[in-house]
């Protein structure tokens, strides 16, 4: 097999170029094949420095994330980082696009870092619940500074290569595309300075000033994950006086802590899972693309209008229909206020507003959408309304248009059937807020046709949507998961439990909110029957009452004029009244059984759309969750996470409180498989 790397000469200069694609990942030939040509480097005379470069789109952009968990193979990261520092000769590091993790740590142990201005520097292992386990930790600090140095390995977002120049983790940024010329020049430049600079040599200041603002300001973001403190330790440690041997030592034992434990395992599956998501089953990757200039958006209301600023914000023209002028000015002038706030904050430009706002085209006349190759309706979620906007969309989209609907729950194969050319219609499921929430639900219905799936995907992964593929079912993926979930916590409601006690056993679990915290955010009177003397569930008595949720101040709990939430009496009363009139006694229930009703049961029903083939795999259940609902990353999703508590256990759960059990879950229970 031929050797990733490979060595070039430039006169006295040894260019070491690894052509790994598709990121150059530090995989165990990568390791190999570097160890050999830097060693080669140094035995040779004739060579007085040496460049590191990558070929393709990336510098190495970290450890190669699928040996994890595997037997290692030598040699491994930490001693080929060292070998380079060591080095008698200077070596230089050659930065182009992302150098990450590992890659960051293989520059570190170079004596000299030279990048062009668009590269990016960063250790985002904390984001697979890891550390920099290649010397990152103690480098870093030791160079940049502790405060910078727990920015980038505790919250893992890279940083630009100026900021990395001003940081000292870059000396000098060159040409965009004259990397390889300048540094080559550069390595000439210092080929006879000495000492070389070792980042292992240097001392850091400790700053515990700064460690504790940094946790303070974070403590929200890093509730209940791991590798964040693990991380800070680590950086802690590099400046408390001890030996750089010492803080490896300490680094290499967090390291190994974090990736024996579940979070990690959670992380790097949904790193997968999240690229594996983007990929149809049955649809070549080579499908030809329909091409998407305009995109018409049907609805200015909260949906329409997110749903807009994803395009604008990506540079594509929307033209926007509502049925009222006042509707209209108000949907354009909320997309405003949105980016208007964003560069408030300072991550926009005043100009990108109007650029985006300049690319928003508002209109009261339907016919305006006849220009759009793909139109997006979000308008009132009943089917009437939705066949009606379909059958006027048919009458007046181009040939070729992709014609969607924003639909949570309604059938697609029934929208698409009032139109001709069914092959057209695709349901784009956004999740609220549209300009933030992640996840794209992308429903396909019968006819849909490949090219039009394939294009929605790739244009979610344009709008940075994270998207999933999902079958014609009520509730698609996420929303069906809600729905037992949201019977058992009213049941359980009545059996005995509270609602505190309910969402607070969520909360614990990591989920942002329980479920009627949820459901007072969502609205209680959504699907009401909106008759208030037919009063048939918890849900209804409170609904009569007007108890709304947070838009009515009151809802399952009580809230103030800043919205805080507190325990309501009136509805405990409610319930105890409901109670006494359904003739139930109320019991203590448990928090575990409070786990196995309400999320136990999710499993139960992503294992059914499994076996429906209403979702291509179990991961893309996990992604919903994930990036739709506010999974606890560090729990994988809910079926990776029913595969970590125990297949055997979930099923005997369910069955204990005589829920039934999908097929395939008993199964994979029964032979110690997998939900797949
Ligand atoms: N190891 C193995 N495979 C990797 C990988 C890695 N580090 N990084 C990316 N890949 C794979 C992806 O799975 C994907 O595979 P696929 O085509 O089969 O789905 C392919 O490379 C392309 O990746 P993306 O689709 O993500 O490409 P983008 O261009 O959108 O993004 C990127 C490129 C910014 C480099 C992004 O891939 C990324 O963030 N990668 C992970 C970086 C990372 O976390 N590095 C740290 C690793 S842990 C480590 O280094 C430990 C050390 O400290 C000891």
């Amino acid at each position: 097999m031929t050797s990733p790397i490979r060595t070039e000469r430039h006169d006295d200069v040894l260019v070491i170029i690894s052509n790994n694609p598709p990121v150059n990942a530090l995989g165990a030939a990568v390791r190999q094949g570097l160890e050999a040509a830097v060693k080669d480097g140094i035995a040779d005379d004739s060579v007085t420095a040496m460049v590191i470069r990558c070929d393709g789109r990336t510098f190495f952009a970290g450890a190669d994330i699928t040996e994890f968990g595997k037997e290692m193979v030598e040699p491994g990261l930490p001693t080929v980082v060292d070998m380079i520092e060591a080095s008698s000769k200077p070596v230089v590091a050659a930065i182009h696009g992302t150098a990450l993790g590992g890659g960051c740590e293989v520059t570190l142990g170079c004596h000299y870092r030279v990048a062009v201005p668009s590269a990016k520097i960063g250790t985002p292992e904390v984001k697979l619940g890891l550390l920099p386990g290649a010397g990152g930790t103690q480098r870093i600090p030791r160079i940049a500074g502790v405060r910078l140095a727990l920015e980038m390995t505790a919250k893992g977002d890279p940083i630009s290569a100026k900021k990395a120049l001003d940081a000292g983790l870059i000396d000098k940024i060159v040409g965009e595309d004259s990397l390889e010329a300048d540094a080559i020049a550069f390595a000439r430049e210092i080929a006879t300075k000495r000492p070389l600079p070792r980042a292992s040599e240097k001392t850091a200041q400790a700053d515990p000033d700064a460690v504790a603002a940094f946790k303070t300001e974070n403590a929200r973001r890093f509730r209940n994950f791991d590798a964040p403190a693990a991380n800070i330790a680590c950086v802690e440690k590099a400046a408390d006086g001890s030996s750089f041997a010492d803080g490896i030592a300490f680094e290499r034992e967090q390291f190994m802590a974090l990736m024996m434990g579940v979070q990690s395992a959670a992380q790097r599956h949904i790193f997968f899972a999240e690229r594996q998501a983007a990929k149809i089953d049955d649809v070549p990757a080579d499908t030809k693309l329909r091409e998407i200039k305009r995109v018409g958006v049907i609805g200015a209301g909260t949906m329409g209008g997110g749903i807009s600023m994803n395009f604008l914000s990506a540079g594509i023209p929307v033209t926007i229909v509502e049925m009222q002028q006042d509707a209209l000015d108000r949907g354009t002038g909320v997309v405003r206020k949105n980016y208007e706030a964003t560069a408030a904050k300072g991550r926009m430009k005043p100009e990108q507003v109007e650029q985006a706002m300049g690319a928003l085209k508002p209109t009261l006349d339907f016919a305006d959408l006849a220009e759009c190759d793909l139109i997006i309706e979000a308008v009132y979620e009943t089917m009437e309304v939705k066949k009606d906007i379909f059958t006027r969309l048919d009458a007046i989209a181009k040939p070729g248009a992709i014609l969607a609907s924003n639909t949570s729950y309604l059938n697609i194969d029934e929208i698409a059937a009032c139109t001709k050319r069914p092959e057209d219609v695709v349901g784009m499921h956004f999740f609220s807020p549209a300009n933030v929430m992640k996840l794209l639900e992308v429903v396909r219905g019968d006819k849909t046709a490949d090219d039009v799936l394939a294009t929605v995907m790739a244009l979610a992964k344009k709008i940075k949507k994270v998207a999933v593929v999902a079958g014609v079912t009520y509730g698609f993926i996420g929303n069906r998961m809600l729905m037992p979930r949201q019977v058992e916590a009213t049941k359980l409601l009545l059996e005995g439990a509270s609602p505190e006690q309910i969402d607070k056993v969520h909360v614990a679990f990591g989920m942002p909110m329980g479920p009627f915290q949820m459901s007072d955010l969502a609205g209680v009177d959504i699907g009401w029957h909106r008759d208030p003397s037919r009063i048939e569930n918890i849900r209804d008595a409170l609904a009569a009452e007007n108890r709304w949720g947070q838009k009515t101040k009151a809802g399952f709990y009580d809230y103030d004029e800043k919205r805080t939430p507190s325990n309501s009496p009136r509805v405990t009363e409610i319930i105890d009244d409901f109670r006494a009139k359904s003739g139930v006694t109320p019991r203590a229930i448990s928090d575990e059984e409070i786990v196995v009703r309400t999320l136990y049961t999710m499993v139960n029903e992503g294992a059914l759309i499994l076996e429906e083939g209403k979702a291509q795999r179990a991961s893309d259940v996990d992604v919903v969750w994930i990036y739709g609902y506010g999974w606890p990353v560090y729990r994988g999703g809910p079926m990776f996470w029913a595969q970590s508590e125990g297949l055997a256990k979930v099923v005997a759960g369910l069955e204990k409180y005589d829920f039934p059990v999908a097929k395939s879950l008993k199964d994979a229970a029964e032979s110690g498989g997998r939900l797949k």
